[in-house]
């Protein structure tokens, strides 16, 4: 375990903190391992009732390693940042995101599969697949047009255009905007700390209700997104995107 990731217990609450400050939290593939682990710990965990996924106050995350893209491109559905949303897909007990500042790629993504996110008002997110030769993941090509709009959901995904909290939490990609990230935290914890009043038997019962209608379809489409996505790091176009990013001044 790298410091990468920390993990902090307070009662039945586990946070998980992003933790790569100098690469603006980019989450490598020994990061997805450890969050697919600890999510799938608290999963199992009777003590727990609820996680927190957070970054700093100045940023959440700025996606996927880009060097990790290029390097050791994730290759199967069974690569670390698959069994990490996998293990997010799938966790019974209720997930809650603060964000603040950057979420970028993923770290927009993963929101759509949090139950309750908090976010700064002028948090800072984007998914721009498409302009590194890339395609939506993680359902994002089916949830994104289904709670937008195609009009709205083609600007984010087709155009990469990028959005801030307040619009996210207009839209009902956030659960609340919050004047700063600090705020975001302190109400993200103050509601993922009521889980303790709430018996977990009912409240994990009514997640499940929640997902279940999407489930297979999700199911289906996640494959297909992931087998593209796979096929797409490969291509002449995200290699130049990519190494672009890499080799910028
Ligand atoms: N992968 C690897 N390294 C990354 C990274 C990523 N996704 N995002 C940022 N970094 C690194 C930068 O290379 C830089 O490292 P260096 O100091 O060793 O050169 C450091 O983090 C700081 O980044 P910088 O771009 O200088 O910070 P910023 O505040 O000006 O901008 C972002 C922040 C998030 C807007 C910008 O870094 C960015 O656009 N990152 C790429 C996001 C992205 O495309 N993610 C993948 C989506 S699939």
């Amino acid at each position: 375990m790298t410091d990468a990731i920390l993990l902090e217990r307070e009662r039945g609450l586990l946070t998980l903190r992003l933790n790569r400050p100098d690469k603006k939290n980019a989450l490598t593939r020994a990061m997805y391992s450890q969050l697919a682990e600890a999510l799938e710990q608290a999963d199992s965990d009777p003590e727990i009732n609820a996680v927190l996924i957070t970054g700093s106050s100045e940023c959440f995350t700025a996606g996927n390693d880009i060097a990790d893209f290029l390097e050791q491109p994730p290759s199967s559905l069974d690569s670390p940042v698959f069994c990490f949303m996998r293990s997010l897909l799938e966790c019974r007990k209720p997930v809650i995101a603060a964000v603040a500042g950057a979420a970028v790629g993923i770290g927009t993504t993963l929101l759509l599969h949090c139950d309750l996110v908090y976010i700064s008002a002028d948090a800072k997110l984007r998914m721009p697949f498409v302009n590194l030769g890339l395609c939506p993941e993680f359902g994002s090509s089916l949830i994104l047009p289904r709670m937008l709009g195609q009009a709205k959901a083609a600007e984010l995904l087709l155009l990469g255009e990028g959005f801030n909290g307040e619009q996210a939490a207009a839209w009902g990609i956030a659960t609340a905007a919050l004047p700063n990230g600090a705020a975001a935290l302190a109400k993200a914890r103050e509601m993922a700390l009521r889980f303790e009043q709430l018996a977990p038997g009912a409240v994990q019962i009514s997640k499940q209700l929640m997902k279940a209608p999407d489930r297979e379809q999700l199911r289906k489409v996640i494959e297909e997104e992931g087998a593209l996505f796979i096929q797409r790091l490969h291509s002449p176009e995200a290699i130049a995107a990519l190494s672009g990013f890499i080799n910028r001044v």
